[in-house]
């Protein structure tokens, strides 16, 4: 099979992985128009193609919270990531760390924080989840912190999981959901073996070191829904504010008027974003409510961007539309389970690539070049 891009990885990652975890990451909420508008929404921003400005030296870099990135793009948290490849979470992250640039890992990974953070060299970011149960917060922070992690990604678009109709059909959740997953995996003997048996233990790392017990993954959707808090607000968050002391960014923001009050709580970015369309379905793509939200922030704080990229040429638009740094999430996912930390790699080479045919099509050599002067009425 011929892998030249991230539909190529989704094709590999499908035969490889039992359907309820392919699902699990393919999947959005409700009628997952939200989830589609995100990539074609974005697919249809058209930039100004220039000519003839010698683009033989160009350069993707960018700084952002003090790191130096090698491009504009961070590995967005992806829960479960441990069960897609071995030890998921650790693969992906050495994959990112290679091409120099941060992945950040998520509340519900299946590695903890003391698994990955020794395993790079770059500080990895970490993103919070508010359980029910307040102590997580304060141990998760302290860990976070002694494991070296600089930026805290805050996550507010998911006081409740959305509603995502493939999980119950896939076997994810629902009726007979272990034995469904358990006749799934042998069929997919390639992952039975690599993750299922070998990428042991299965569980949530982060949340089990703190209870001092496994915390079991048979019912994920179900321990999402039962222990995630949306009693959660803005004053929760000073306390975090107060007790972290590095980089602290929003992710979830959707509105200028929610844009203006992470600026006036404080934050050091914002993080554009419907979840990848897997929250309230219907609402705006990324593509579409970004340019609002950076008019309304106006460079205050930085504005990073989500849901949609799949290629290099997204990374530019994303940030023709305003944004000054992306995320991806299913695009690395994908690969990652095609092909584990290799296959992040390469799908990383790819959009460096494609980012430099964009920029060198466009005629800006640097990052920050890269502005709303790019943009053009297609239609
Ligand atoms: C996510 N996302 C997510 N976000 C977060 O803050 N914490 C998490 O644990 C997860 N878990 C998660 C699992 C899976 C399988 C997916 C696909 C996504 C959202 C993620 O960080 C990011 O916002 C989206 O994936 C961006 O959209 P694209 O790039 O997938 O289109
Ligand atoms: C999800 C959560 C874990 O989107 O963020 O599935």
């Amino acid at each position: 099979m011929i892998i030249s891009s991230t539909t190529d990885y989704r094709a590999a990652a499908q035969k490889r992985l039992p359907p309820f975890l392919f699902h699990y990451i393919d999947g959005g909420a409700y009628a997952e128009k939200t989830l589609a508008h995100n990539v074609s929404d974005l697919s249809e921003v058209a930039l100004r193609q220039r000519v003839l400005k010698d683009m033989s030296q160009l350069d993707t870099s960018i700084e952002l919270f003090g790191e130096k990135l090698s491009m504009p793009v961070a590995l967005a948290p992806v829960g479960l990531t441990g069960m897609f490849a071995r030890r998921g979470e650790v693969q992906a992250a050495m994959a990112a760390d290679k091409k120099g640039i941060p992945f950040t890992m998520s509340s519900v990974s299946v590695c903890a924080i003391e698994e990955v953070a020794p395993r790079i060299q770059r500080p990895m970011w970490f993103q919070l989840y508010v359980l029910k149960d307040r102590g997580f917060l304060k141990n998760a922070l302290e860990r976070a912190q002694a494991a070296g992690v600089t930026t805290l990604v805050f996550t507010v678009d998911m006081p409740v999981p959305g509603a995502r109709y493939r999980d119950a059909h896939s076997g994810m959740s629902g009726p007979n959901a272990a034995m469904r997953r358990y006749l799934q995996s042998m069929t997919h003997p390639h992952w039975a073996m690599d993750v299922g048996l070998m990428g042991r233990p299965h569980t949530l790392g982060n949340i089990s070191t703190y209870m001092g017990k496994n915390v079991s993954l048979e019912d994920y959707m179900g321990y999402l829904g039962a222990n995630f808090d949306p009693s959660i607000s803005w004053r929760d968050l000073e306390w975090i504010r107060d007790f972290w002391k590095g980089p602290m960014v929003i992710k979830g923001i959707l509105d200028p008027e929610d844009a203006k009050d992470a600026v006036r709580f404080g934050a050091d970015g914002i993080i554009v974003s419907n979840h990848g369309g897997r929250q309230l379905d219907g609402v705006l793509s990324s593509a579409r409510a970004l340019p609002a939200i950076a008019d309304a922030v106006k460079g205050q704080i930085k504005i990073l961007a989500d849901s949609g990229i799949r290629n290099g040429l997204d990374i530019v638009r994303m940030l023709a539309l305003g944004a000054d740094c992306t995320m991806i999430g299913r695009a690395f996912i994908y690969a990652l389970a095609a092909q584990g930390g290799a296959g992040v790699s390469h799908l990383l080479d790819l959009l460096e690539k494609e980012m430099r045919v964009a920029m060198t099509l466009t005629s800006v050599k640097s990052v920050s070049e890269i502005t709303g002067n790019l943009l053009v009425q297609s239609r």
